[in-house]
């Protein structure tokens, strides 16, 4: 059965949807079948991410609605094992039949090892359909305090509604920052009191991997692209050490 696992921040922008592609495009390359949703209703930028802009795919409204079949979910070129599903435009979070969504979901797991859910900002309606059906979440934060303490904040709405496995994803690091802040990813982990799955550097190949239509790993294999193969690995459950 595959595996669920959402994307989520308390605050915007801190890489949710760069670092679910980075990790979801490395994953396919080590020969996993995943599946990537955009659950970020009105402002989907996945396809972006994932060097597929513009690309006509289907979204998980359409499937969900029985008009098209998950089999016909978008193929990356350039990963044949990954398959992305966009986020539906002319409707909000709240129009989303959760019980359709859900029937699909289980769908998918007989069919993918894993299924990325990109949530958007906020801990509204859309946060919660992501969170509501995760068997593990990812926390994306970054190392300013609005970020950390939105994570934290997170990390306890989580909590309550019973997910045990709640890992953080500290982005955009920064070690001359860092050196600066007088701050450790120790600290950010004790600041935000959750587990890290690991860490992911300033890098500005994921902006230029978007401009010019790629993904970050077909980019480059170095920096952020390194990390996330690091972290995929690290969901597949190898012992890999956190390092930049
Ligand atoms: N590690 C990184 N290094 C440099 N820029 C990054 C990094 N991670 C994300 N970004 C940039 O930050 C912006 C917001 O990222 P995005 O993934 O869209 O965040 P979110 O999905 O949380 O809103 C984008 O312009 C993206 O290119
Ligand atoms: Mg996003």
């Amino acid at each position: 059965m595959g595996e669920l696992i959402a994307i989520l921040s308390g605050k915007g922008g801190t890489g949710k949807t760069s670092v679910c592609a980075g990790v979801a495009t490395a994953l396919a390359q080590l020969g996993e079948d995943v599946l990537c949703i955009d659950c970020d209703i009105g402002l989907r930028n996945l396809d972006i991410s994932l060097g597929l802009a513009d690309s006509g795919a289907l979204s998980f409204r359409e499937v969900y609605e029985g008009n098209y079949d998950l089999s016909q979910a978008a193929v990356h070129p350039g990963y044949p094992k990954l398959r992305f599903l966009t986020a539906p435009v002319s409707c909000s979070p709240e129009e989303i039949n959760t019980e359709a969504f859900g029937h699909m979901l289980r769908k998918a797991r007989s069919q993918f090892t894993y299924i990325f859910l990109d949530a958007p900002a906020g801990i509204d309606a859309g946060f919660r359909l992501c969170a509501s059906f995760a068997d593990r979440v990812i926390l994306v934060t970054n190392s300013d305090p609005a970020s950390i303490r939105d994570a934290s904040r997170t990390g306890e709405l989580l909590e309550l509604m019973g997910k045990e496995s709640v890992r953080l994803v500290v982005n955009r690091i920064n070690p001359k920052m860092f050196d600066t802040m007088d701050i450790t990813v120790d600290d950010i982990m004790d600041q935000a009191g959750l587990p890290l799955l690991g860490i992911v550097p300033e890098d500005e190949h994921m902006v230029l991997a978007a401009t010019f239509r790629k993904s970050l790993l077909e980019s480059t294999k170095k920096g952020a692209a390194a990390a996330c193969r690091r972290i995929a690995k690290r969901i597949q459950g190898l012992p890999i050490p956190v390092s930049l």
